[in-house]
């Protein structure tokens, strides 16, 4: 099990009846039950291939009596009991779909755990619109990349840009590996900002704006 998974895992309340949205291997569900002690946990993938690796692994685990293994798109599996869903390893957009399109499920899921691959500011303020306040944020690094994990829970938090930007608990934390991702995505987007045409104008300003405010938060 790698660290990403370990760590939305150990970001999951004890209690929680979770369903892990696009499962693939299911390791996260096999390790919350064998781990975590969790005794009900669903699964679901959209695509029958994951879901028989899910199932294979679940049975090798013997995990076959605590994993329930659902098939079909997004929150569409969702019923009654599961409290927490968990979407990781897809890309920002493909997780606010799923949500906005299960929109009728959200006031009964109290939690969401979000570990988007791209667009993460723009995930923060989108959930925050559904009705979810921002509870706690790791970054979790594996091998070269690092990964950003998003816990949610029902309520309202006012969130700015330079919050949904960086994340208004890892700028409070300011841990070694938020303070690197700063170096890096500075040096990022100066080289963007030199190579980039002088008539995108407005793709510089932003670009300029971003600068300026990790030059402020370092
Ligand atoms: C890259 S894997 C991520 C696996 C695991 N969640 C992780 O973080 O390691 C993405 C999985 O999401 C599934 N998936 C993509 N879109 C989905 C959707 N709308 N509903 C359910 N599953 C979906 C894919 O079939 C694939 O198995």
């Amino acid at each position: 099990m790698n660290a990403r998974l370990k760590k939305i895992a150990d970001l999951i309340d004890d209690e929680a009846f979770s369903l892990d949205i696009g499962c693939d291997h299911a390791k996260l569900d096999i390790y919350l039950v064998q781990e975590k002690g969790h005794k009900k946990v669903a699964s679901s993938d959209n695509k029958e291939g994951p879901l028989e690796k899910a199932k294979e692994n679940i049975k090798k685990a013997n995990c076959e009596d605590a994993i329930e293994l659902l098939l079909g798109d997004g929150l569409d599996v969702y019923h009654r009991g599961i409290d927490t869903v968990v979407i990781s390893g897809m890309g920002g957009y493909q997780m606010l779909k799923i949500l906005k399109q299960g929109k009728k499920h959200l006031p009964s899921i109290k939690t969401l755990l979000l570990s988007p691959n791209n667009f993460i500011p723009k995930v923060r303020m989108e959930v925050s619109k559904l009705g979810y306040k921002i509870v706690e944020e790791e970054l979790v690094q594996e091998k070269n990349m690092v990964y950003t994990i998003l816990k949610f829970e029902r309520g309202k938090k006012k969130l700015s840009s330079k919050d949904a930007f960086f994340g208004p608990i890892l700028r409070k934390k300011r841990d070694a590996l938020f303070l690197a991702q700063l170096e890096r995505e500075q040096k990022a987007k100066e080289l963007l900002l030199n190579l980039m045409p002088k008539k995108l104008s407005k793709r510089r300003h932003t670009l300029k704006k971003e600068l300026k405010w990790i030059q402020e938060e370092k």
